[in-house]
């Protein structure tokens, strides 16, 4: 039974503004499951606050000895020190001797669970030893409504399900290190633009239908709370028009309530919120008291707000600092690595050295190859032969940039304050897309952090030509390089650049094109690298007969070039897969510009996701629109086979609706099938599995297995579909369901490369 009521919605005129329906009182944490021992400590402790002690947990406070993002209030008198919050997703932010890993989005590429949570666990190392409590990520959202999203990036995909799959794997890792994860941004925070309230104009409102909101924003979120994140932020922006840190219904109603989340909930810094946030459930805000200050204490004494609301707020927040396992005297004083780096300072080297092979190989496991063409009778472009005679650099993306700072975008120095004042309001033309100053290894702010050093690619390719005897040209700055004739190729690196605060302009620029085109009219062998923190497009060179091949190598960290040439070489092989739809034109996804852009004279702008959740291959796939390389798709050194599917049940599954959350979870149907590494080499297969559900999308991902293959070798993928899996949300009924019907099962190499296809059959049976 559900703990709370919902209101029901009567249906909105069309032209009639979207509301979200209050849904009080705010669900007390339980503390089942994995949570119970940190709940018993947790109220053992808050049970000897006073008010004002348990208030002082709720909110940060300025400290001069560290530059943490925040720091919560302490309680000297029973000795618990406070908590320590920093970002974020690329590693330690702001400070030094800490590493770059992958960013989000390179991760997704990688298809890779484990190799995602071992960058979890050593990430969390890192932001243990620097003193913080609690890593501002990973991000379930934006997933990337528009592929103009100056955040998406910082996400792994798209797609909820493999979003929703390597949170759950990064959480783990940060949790199992003993650092307190932050899910973010809960939730509908789709774009940069109109991304917070400025100058009298509101925060964009994402107006999200409900099935819409279960079955694709929600979807991740619901994977991060199962791995037990112990927080999840709420975002900037409104929802049906009230801001998602006061919106109880989210809260309270789906968070605390369906999703039974027991963590606390979080305040993006200085989102809008009030006072009666309080009942809506949220537990904390930063970085400072906001408007709770010190009237969250007279509000209890005035009954605004309750003190067992106030009580439940510590009692969740301890319970975090339990479950982690931060009350053992061994975890570092909050904030100690992180002393403001223009004073003296001893620095606190958060490295271990166990990491290293997990960095690089995470930066070759985001890297694309997209084309590959034949370049001799049997030779493809890549890898090279193994002495290439002379290579030819070209492009401002292939060396390293000149200042390195602890934020990559100022680092390049392309925004002034200025114009990130006005760029909030989605009405500023900002910097080019792609970013001049040098190779990105990131994006831009929250989620970037400073790198020990930067392997950028040309550095890495000399030190390979040192060795092999190789003549390497150079020239990354004239638009129309000399080509010499003698190259046995051409590698041509450009970039897309994207940052929090905008969503970008498109998603290719003239200039790099040109640079690409200019090259390849001389060049017969002319390999293309693109740096990309998101979506860009290739359909200006891709089919030119002398590019050759093409790399989509996204946003590696700090050991970019050394990856890139392990691959280039043949060291190591790719493995990656399109995380998204890489469409022929921008015009070809189903939503493409944020909302609200252009748009000078509002000042509530409206967000209608009427697209539902047809979005990216969803939507192609549903529409017929045939991409320049669909979802899931990557090319390899080798081929593989599939053969031998089989499912279970073959028959008999019954219709019927879920009775709770742990229900969910449970497995309905299994699926095999064998992979063959057909080819001469060694190489890893990403198995993916989609799901044709009735009344959805033609198909959905629902599985995907990375598996390394020696030449001849075949292995066994086996896919869980959980009763999740095959539901849909019914929104009178609220709850999921598995409906009666043929469902449509297909494994393959990519989101259109079907190599098996089964189907799953549902009978009409008892509803519980
Ligand atoms: C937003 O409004 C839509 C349309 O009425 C409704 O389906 C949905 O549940 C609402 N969402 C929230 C969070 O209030
Ligand atoms: C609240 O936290 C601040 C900052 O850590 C601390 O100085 C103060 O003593 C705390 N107040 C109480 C009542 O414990
Ligand atoms: C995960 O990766 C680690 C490190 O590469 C490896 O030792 C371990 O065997 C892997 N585990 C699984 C289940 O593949
Ligand atoms: C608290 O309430 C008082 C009035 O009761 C008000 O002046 C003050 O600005 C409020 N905000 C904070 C953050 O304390
Ligand atoms: C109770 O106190 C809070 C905080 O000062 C204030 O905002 C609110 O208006 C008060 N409510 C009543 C009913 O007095
Ligand atoms: C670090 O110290 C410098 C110089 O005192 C100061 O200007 C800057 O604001 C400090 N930074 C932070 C984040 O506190
Ligand atoms: C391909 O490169 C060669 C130089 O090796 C050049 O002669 C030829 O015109 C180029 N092809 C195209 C279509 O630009
Ligand atoms: C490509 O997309 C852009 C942006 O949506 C649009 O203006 C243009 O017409 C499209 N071109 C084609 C050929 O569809
Ligand atoms: C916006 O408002 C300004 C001043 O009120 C007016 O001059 C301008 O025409 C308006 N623009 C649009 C697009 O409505
Ligand atoms: C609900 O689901 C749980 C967990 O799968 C199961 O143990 C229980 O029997 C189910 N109850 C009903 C009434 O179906
Ligand atoms: C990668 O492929 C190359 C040939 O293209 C092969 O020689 C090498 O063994 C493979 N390396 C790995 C690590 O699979």
């Amino acid at each position: 039974m559900r703990s709370v009521l919902y209101s029901l919605a009567l249906p909105l005129a069309a032209a009639a503004i979207a509301v979200s329906p209050p849904v009080h009182p705010s669900p007390e944490g339980k503390g089942t499951g994995r949570w119970a021992d940190a709940y018993a400590s947790a109220r053992r402790l808050v049970r000897q606050m006073t008010l004002e002690e348990k208030a002082n947990l709720t909110r940060g406070f300025t400290r001069g000895d560290n530059v943490c993002a925040g720091n919560t209030g302490s309680v000297p008198r029973l000795g618990w020190p406070g908590m320590c919050l920093h970002d974020a997703g690329n590693g330690v932010r702001a400070t030094d001797m800490v590493s770059s890993y992958p960013a989000g989005l390179h991760v997704g590429a990688s298809w890779d669970k484990n190799l995602t949570y071992q960058r979890g666990v050593y990430m969390g190392k890192e932001f243990r030893a620097k003193g913080v409590n609690i890593a501002l990520g990973p991000n379930a959202g934006p997933l990337g409504r528009t592929p103009l999203g100056g955040r998406n990036w910082e996400g792994f995909s798209v797609d909820p399900y493999l979003s929703g799959q390597l949170n759950a794997e990064t959480i783990t890792g940060y949790q199992d290190a003993g650092v307190i994860a932050n899910l973010k941004h809960f939730i509908g925070n789709e774009q940069e633009t109109y991304r917070r309230p400025y100058f009298g104009v509101e925060a964009a409102s994402s107006n999200i239908d409900d099935r819409t909101l279960h079955e694709y924003y929600l979807w991740p979120f619901m994977d991060g709370v199962q791995a037990g994140a112990a927080s999840i932020m709420c975002s900037y922006n409104r929802v049906n028009n009230t801001y998602s840190c006061e919106n109880s219904r989210l809260i309270n109603g789906v968070l605390k309530g369906e999703l039974a989340f027991d963590g606390f909930v979080m305040l993006d810094w200085n989102a809008q919120h009030n006072l009666d946030s309080a009942n809506a459930g949220l537990d904390m805000v930063m970085p400072l008291g906001g408007s709770w200050g010190q009237n969250l204490t007279q509000a209890v004494r005035n009954g605004s707000v309750s003190e067992s609301r106030v009580t439940d707020m510590a009692t969740r927040i301890l319970a975090a600092w339990y479950l982690v396992g931060q009350d053992s005297p061994d975890f570092p004083p909050p904030g100690v690595g992180m002393k403001n780096l223009t004073q003296p300072h001893d620095p606190v080297d958060a490295r271990v050295p166990a990491s290293k092979p997990v960095l690089l190989a995470g930066a070759v496991a985001g890297h694309v190859l997209v084309k590959n063409a034949l370049v001799e009778d049997t030779r493809r472009a890549l890898p090279f032969a193994a002495r290439p005679a002379m290579l030819s650099v070209f492009g401002y993306d292939a060396s390293v940039p000149p200042t390195k700072n602890t934020d990559a975008l100022f680092q390049l120095g392309y925004m002034s304050s200025q114009e990130m004042g006005q760029a909030v309001l989605g009405t500023a033309r900002h910097f080019d897309q792609a970013a001049r100053g040098g190779t990105i290894v990131v994006g831009g702010r929250a989620g970037a952090n400073a790198p020990p050093y930067i392997s950028d690619p040309l550095s890495a390719i000399q030190r390979r030509a040192a060795v092999d005897g190789t003549w390497v040209n150079w020239d990354l700055t004239s638009p129309d390089p000399d080509v010499n004739g003698a190259s046995s190729a051409c590698l041509v690196f450009i970039n897309a650049m994207a940052t929090e605060g905008w969503d970008r302009d498109g998603l290719h620029d003239d200039a790099s094109d040109a640079l690409v085109l200019r090259v390849a009219a001389k060049c017969a062998n002319t390999v293309v690298v693109v740096h990309a923190a998101g979506i860009r497009l290739v359909d200006r060179w891709i089919e030119h007969p002398n590019v050759t091949a093409a790399v989509l190598a996204h946003l590696p960290g700090q050991d970019s070039g050394a990856a890139l040439v392990r691959l280039l070489y043949g060291d190591d092989n790719f493995s990656g897969r399109l995380p998204y739809t890489l469409a022929r034109n921008e015009s070809d996804y189903s939503v493409y510009a944020p909302c609200g852009r252009g748009r000078d004279n509002t000042t509530s702008p409206q967000c209608d996701y009427t697209e539902g959740v047809y979005l990216d291959y969803r939507a192609f796939d549903a529409r017929n629109v045939t991409p320049r390389y669909e979802f899931g798709f990557g090319l390899s050194y080798t081929t593989f086979d599939y053969s031998a599917l089989s499912l279970a049940p073959e028959a008999g599954l019954c219709a019927s609706a879920g009775n709770g959350t742990a229900d969910l979870w449970a497995t309905l149907a299994r699926v095999e099938a064998t992979v063959t590494n057909s080819g001469a080499v060694a190489g890893d297969e990403v198995a993916q599995l989609y799901l044709g559900i009735p009344d959805s999308p033609p198909k959905q991902l629902r599985g995907f297995e990375k598996v390394p293959l020696r030449p001849g070798e075949s292995a066994t993928v086996r896919f869980e579909l959980t009763r999740r899996d095959l539901s849909v949300w019914d929104v009178t009924g609220q709850r999921w369901v598995v409906q009666a019907g043929t469902y449509p099962v297909y494994v393959g190499a990519s989101s259109r490369d079907v190599r098996l296809t089964g189907t799953l059959v549902v009978v009409e049976g008892a509803s519980a």
